[in-house]
């Protein structure tokens, strides 16, 4: 039987690549997202490929969460990884000048949502046992603070815990947990962070080489492939041309 891939986020940037990364290998895909259009644009492009299903959803939602994956239709209940992508940054500015709906909203989709998806579809990993795997799109943000990191940093340190923590739980089940933490790839990340500022979200990715969502695909589907038995933790991956900073010190005058 052919894998299954369930894929949150599918309608842009490290989701879409991964959909395209996995269908090139033959797996069928569960692809998800808000966006109807694009959602159906892709499943055009991969259905003569292979085995398409997709579901216009909504992460924050729980219940439809649950009723979706409770209506995956006979071909691909078996779940064989689930790459918990969906999730988004707001707001740069510092923690102080930042909107509480801001917040709210990234703590509704990066750690309530990707909590929503995990436990509907928890059951169907368990069932499918050895070579299952849950890849939690975290962040090098969840890791390593920044200015303007606030929020979003916070929700990414919880898919790293959460990650670690399920790994605990699944031990004898056979469901591999990673938590995969990029640095800066270019996708439509940081048009969604500046609210549609085409030359504010531009100017992060100017001048330098990110990461492609390519990039994060072929790591998504190198952890999925991995030999049943081993587990990556943590996968950190930053381009060459980004690293830290020095402390920021606050000195009069
Ligand atoms: N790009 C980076 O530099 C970077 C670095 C580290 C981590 N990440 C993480 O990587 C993941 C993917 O981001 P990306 O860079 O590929 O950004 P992207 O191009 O903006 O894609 C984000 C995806 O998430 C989906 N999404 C957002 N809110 C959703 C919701 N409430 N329900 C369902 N789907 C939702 C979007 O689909 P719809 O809008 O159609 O719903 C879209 O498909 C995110 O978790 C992000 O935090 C990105």
């Amino acid at each position: 039987m052919k894998p299954v891939v369930f894929i949150t986020g599918a309608t842009s940037g490290f989701g879409r690549a991964s959909a395209r990364r996995f269908a090139a290998a033959g797996w069928s895909l569960i692809l998800c997202g808000r966006r109807a259009d694009r959602l159906e644009a892709l499943k055009q492009e991969l259905q003569g490929q292979v085995p398409v299903h997709t579901a216009v959803l909504d992460v924050r939602d729980a219940q439809a969460v649950a009723d979706m994956v409770q209506a995956l239709p006979g071909p691909f209940t078996a779940v064989t990884t689930l790459v918990n992508n969906a999730g988004l940054a707001l707001a740069a500015q510092p923690a102080q000048e930042v909107a509480l709906q801001d917040w709210q909203t990234m703590i509704d989709t990066n750690v309530t949502g990707l909590v929503n998806v995990t436990h509907a579809l928890l059951p169907r990993l368990i069932e499918t046992g050895a070579g299952a795997s849950i890849i939690n799109i975290g962040s090098v943000a969840g890791q390593w603070p920044y200015p303007g990191g606030h929020v979003y940093g916070a929700t990414k340190a919880f898919v790293q815990q959460f990650s670690y923590n399920l790994r605990c739980d699944l031990i004898k089940t056979g469901v591999r947990v990673t938590d995969i933490a990029p640095g800066m790839a270019e996708t439509e990340f940081s048009l969604v962070r500046y609210k549609g500022n085409q030359d504010a979200a531009e100017k992060i990715y100017r001048g330098t080489t990110p990461m492609s969502a390519e990039d994060i695909a072929e790591q998504i589907f190198y952890v999925a492939s991995l030999p049943p038995h081993l587990n990556i933790n943590r996968l950190e991956i930053m381009p060459v041309r980004q690293a830290w900073s020095p402390f920021a010190v606050d000195r009069d005058g």
